[in-house]
This record gives structure tokens, C-alpha cells and sequence, in this order.
């Protein structure tokens, strides 16, 4: 990559050490000739959009800002997109939006903050961002976030107009916020500008009740969340198919393969991965979340593919097939695959609205017990026993789901009455995913069961009457994943 522009002899080089990188930045740069700075001012085209459309769910974004007003009346309210965060010298980590803000905005700027300011009984939004850049100053080529290095941003006229929410400079905004009255609240932990300048005004415990009540708001999905699951899913399934057609590069070179593979399907289709893809070949399926992803992949061994795409709209899918690398089961890792399958049924078929949120964990432990039981390898004790300790855990390992949506593991702060602890609803989208896992050093379970690992994940929407499994496009049944993947391997 390129460097921004650099002094061109040591003298200059001597100088510029001494000058404010802003000041630098912006036009005073050593080495730049003043013809050549005039030049850079002038001789651009006007390429200003003009009656552009609201994005698809500028009536939803309006809906969810709408609610989160109705909750805290009379309050300021500031919602971050969060800002670059450095990974060494001038390179930067990948931008994803706060997932706070994308889904009160549907906008994905960095730098952006969303501020809901009251007004009477409701709420005026106004999206802070940062405009088109100055050519008259040298901002947009001098400084590295000028248009010429990262590309062309929205106006804020555009903006408004794809938002449907008044945008304003966001460089105005540290300096408002601190001279601003009456009480406010922010979503923490994204833009320290913002936190810098609200230092005396927020208490960690009031922004806490702002993140929470955002969480919970995620917990029903509407219609457009909805969609974007389903093309999370269908992308995923795609992504799974590529993996499978690639396994003989993978077993040449590693799971690395596999990670890339995966990846690419999901920069292609989607925004990114939404977590980081668990490629786990042979023992390393019993690792629950396995992402070094650098170990052998072998003939005779089983593959936990544990993956999502992340939509363009920052949706997420969380899929996991174990596979036999060369297509066939082995009796034993049948007899475990089955298992886990059985599990998983009796897991989706306990999801429906008025359900406890914990039932389909439960029907999928019992499954498991019953199956450890049957193969002796809890001793005499009784299922019933066996779940009274929570014995079959030492194998199931971790809970059965959780609620899936622009975070893999959303609405994470809900409190635990809205969550864990409540009955599922209409709109509620979950994963259900039980696995059984023998670690390769485990002396309490057969030889031939240390080092095999299996899940099944899918992702289950609540509908009024039951569930829909939206990655049932992939087969999980232990004949139909063969046939699947032998049509595949061709
Ligand atoms: N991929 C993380 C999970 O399954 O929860
Ligand atoms: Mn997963
Ligand atoms: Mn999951």
C-alpha cells in the first residue's frame, strides 16, 4: 500500500518531525510546491447525488428510534458508529458499524454518531458525520482520511436523503455535546471522542440501562431483519458447498484452506464473516472455539465447520456441520452423529412461541444423557441422575443456543427475565445447536471416542405456530450429508 505523501529530502524530513501531524495533514506539508497545491484545489467535476432513494429499511430504522424514544423521554441520547481502531502505524482494523447504531440508522460510517435530542414529548435524530472533503484546504488529499486516500463519502444532503434523518458535521459535535444541558445517555465502549466529551454528564449505570434496553429491542426481529437472515443463511449454505467441493486442497494444505474458502463467500456475498469461522478438522472439533485453524485435515477424520456470512446489512448467520472428510461416516462416527442429530430435533421441535426459552436445552440434554447412558459411559447411574448432576456436561459441554441477529451472540445484555429466563415469541430467531465432544485425552470414555467431536447448528426462526429452520438448505441427516456431499465432490 501506499504511504501518504512523504518529505523529500532529509532537511525537509528534519522539519516536518518538528510540525503537528494535523497541521502537517492539512496543507502545510514540506515538499509540496504551492503550484502544485493550487492544482490540487481545482479542475474536479461536481458529482453531487441528487433525489436519491431512503435505504430499504429507512421505515424500520425510523420504527426502532421511535421506540427507543418512547423509553427514555426528556434525554439526550448518543449512539456511536465507533471509529478505526489502529493496528500498527497507519493501518487500520476493518470497519464494522456498531451494531447500535446500524440498526437505529441502517448507516455504517465510521465516525458516525446518531444523537436523539428531546423535544417535547418525543424525539428529534439528528446523524453526525463527517462531509465531503474539503478540496480548497488540502484536506482531501493530504490528510489520511481524505477522500483521495478512502474514497467518496455521502454528503450530508445525500445522506439525509438515503437516512431519512437531518445529518450534520460530526466535528461539530464533541464541542455541542459538551455544552449541552439536561440529562444523557450513551452506548459505551465505541468512540472515545464521544465519551471524552460526556465524561460529566453519564454514569456508567444509566448507559447501561440505554445498552440493555437496545439489546431487548433486538429480540424480536421485524420483517426486514427477518429477510436478512434468510440471506445470511442461504449465503452460508453456499459458502459450506464451496468448502466441501475444496476438501482435497484442504487435506494438501491445512484448515486454513477451509477458513479462506469460507471467507471469500462471505466478502463476496456478504460484508464479512460474523465471527470467527471454527474449521475444525479431527480433535480439534472437540476444541469449542477452535480459530487458529492451522492443523492437518485427514481422510478418515470428521471436519466441524462452524461458519456465518454477514450480510451487507450486518445480519449474521451461525452454522455448524460436522463432516467426514472423505464423505463417508465410519460406524462409530455415525453412532455419535446420530446422536447429536437426534438431539438437535428434539431441540427444534421444543422451539415454538410460549415455550420456555430453556426448553429446547433441555429436550436436547436428555437426549444426550439417554445416549451416554445407553453406551456406558456413566456407569449404572440413571438418566434422571445423570441430568440431577449434570453429569452427560462433562461431554455436551456448552448450552444448547442463543439468540442470532446483527451480533452472533445477540441481545447479549438483555436482562435474564427478557432472556434465558421468558418464553419465546413470534419473530425470535435462535440457534439450535447441541454437540458432543471426547476430548483426545479423555481416560474416562473408550479409546476410539478421544478425539472425535460433533455439532449440528442451525438457525430457527419462532413463527406463530411453531419454527422455521432458516439453514435447512444444508442437510443434516448422516445419509443425506453423504449423498450431498458426494454430489458436490462429483
Ligand atoms: N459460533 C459460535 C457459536 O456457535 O455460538
Ligand atoms: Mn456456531
Ligand atoms: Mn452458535
Amino acid at each position: 500500500m501506499a504511504e501518504e505523501l512523504m518529505p523529500e529530502t532529509p532537511e525537509e524530513s528534519a522539519e516536518a518531525e518538528e510540525q503537528p501531524i494535523k497541521q502537517r495533514k492539512n496543507g502545510l506539508y514540506p515538499g509540496v510546491s504551492d503550484e502544485l497545491a493550487q492544482s490540487m484545489k481545482s479542475g474536479w467535476a461536481d458529482t453531487e447525488l441528487h433525489g436519491l432513494e431512503p435505504i430499504a429499511q429507512a421505515t424500520h430504522t425510523a420504527r426502532r428510534r421511535a421506540a427507543l424514544s418512547a423509553r427514555f423521554p426528556g434525554e439526550r441520547l448518543v449512539i456511536p458508529a465507533g471509529r478505526l481502531k489502529t493496528r500498527s502505524n497507519d493501518t487500520e482494523y476493518a470497519f464494522r458499524a456498531s451494531t447500535e447504531y446500524a440498526y437505529l440508522t441502517g448507516d455504517q460510517t465510521q465516525d458516525g454518531v446518531l444523537v436523539l435530542e428531546p423535544k417535547g414529548d418525543a424525539h428529534e435524530a439528528t446523524v453526525y458525520l463527517l462531509p465531503r472533503s474539503n478540496r480548497e484546504n488540502g484536506e482531501f488529499w493530504l490528510d489520511g482520511q481524505g477522500e483521495l486516500w478512502v474514497g467518496r463519502r455521502y454528503s450530508l444532503t445525500e445522506a439525509e436523503q438515503r437516512l431519512g434523518i437531518p445529518a450534520k458535521d460530526v466535528r461539530e459535535l464533541p464541542e455541542q455535546l459538551r455544552e449541552a444541558t439536561g440529562p444523557v445517555r450513551q452506548v459505551r465502549g465505541h468512540d472515545t471522542t464521544v465519551e471524552a466529551a460526556l465524561t460529566d454528564k453519564v454514569t456508567a449505570e444509566r448507559d447501561e440501562e440505554l445498552r440493555v434496553f437496545l439489546s431487548e429491542a433486538r429480540l424480536v426481529k421485524d420483517e426486514f431483519e427477518i429477510a436478512e437472515l434468510r440471506k445470511a443463511c442461504e449465503s452460508t449454505a453456499l459458502g459450506f458447498e464451496d468448502v466441501v467441493k475444496v476438501l482435497d486442497k484442504a487435506e494438501e494444505t491445512s484448515e486454513r484452506y477451509i477458513e479462506g474458502t469460507f471467507f471469500l463467500r462471505a466478502r463476496v456475498d456478504g460484508n464479512d464473516i460474523g465471527y470467527g469461522s471454527i474449521c475444525a478438522a479431527g480433535p480439534h472439533a472437540t476444541t469449542l472455539h477452535w480459530v487458529r485453524n492451522d492443523g492437518p485435515v485427514r481422510s478418515g477424520e470428521l471436519l466441524l465447520l462452524d461458519a456465518g456470512v454477514e450480510t451487507t446489512e450486518l445480519y449474521t448467520a451461525d452454522v455448524t456441520r460436522t463432516l467426514p472428510i472423505n464423505g463417508r461416516f465410519n460406524a462409530l462416527q455415525r453412532k455419535i452423529y446420530d446422536a447429536v442429530y437426534e438431539a438437535q430435533e428434539a431441540g427444534i421441535a421444543a422451539v415454538k412461541p410460549g415455550a420456555a426459552f430453556r426448553d429446547f436445552h433441555d429436550a436436547a440434554q436428555r437426549v444426550l444423557a439417554t445416549k451416554l447412558v445407553e453406551w456406558g459411559l456413566l456407569g449404572d447411574l440413571d438418566v434422571e441422575k445423570v441430568l440431577e448432576l449434570g453429569l452427560q456436561r462433562r461431554w455436551t459441554l456448552h448450552g444448547t443456543g442463543h439468540m442470532l441477529g446483527m451480533d452472533v451472540h445477540d441481545c447479549a445484555v438483555a436482562r435474564t427475565e427478557a432472556y434465558v429466563q421468558a418464553t419465546l415469541e413470534p419473530g425470535m430467531c435462535l440457534t439450535v445447536e447441541p454437540g458432543l465432544y471426547f476430548q483426545a485425552d479423555d481416560l474416562t470414555v473408550p479409546e476410539e471416542y478421544r478425539g472425535i467431536g460433533v455439532r449440528i447448528e442451525d438457525d430457527i426462526l419462532v413463527t406463530e405456530d411453531g419454527n422455521v429452520n432458516l439453514s435447512d438448505s444444508l442437510p443434516r441427516q448422516a445419509d443425506e450429508v453423504e449423498a450431498w456431499m458426494a454430489g458436490l465432490k462429483g
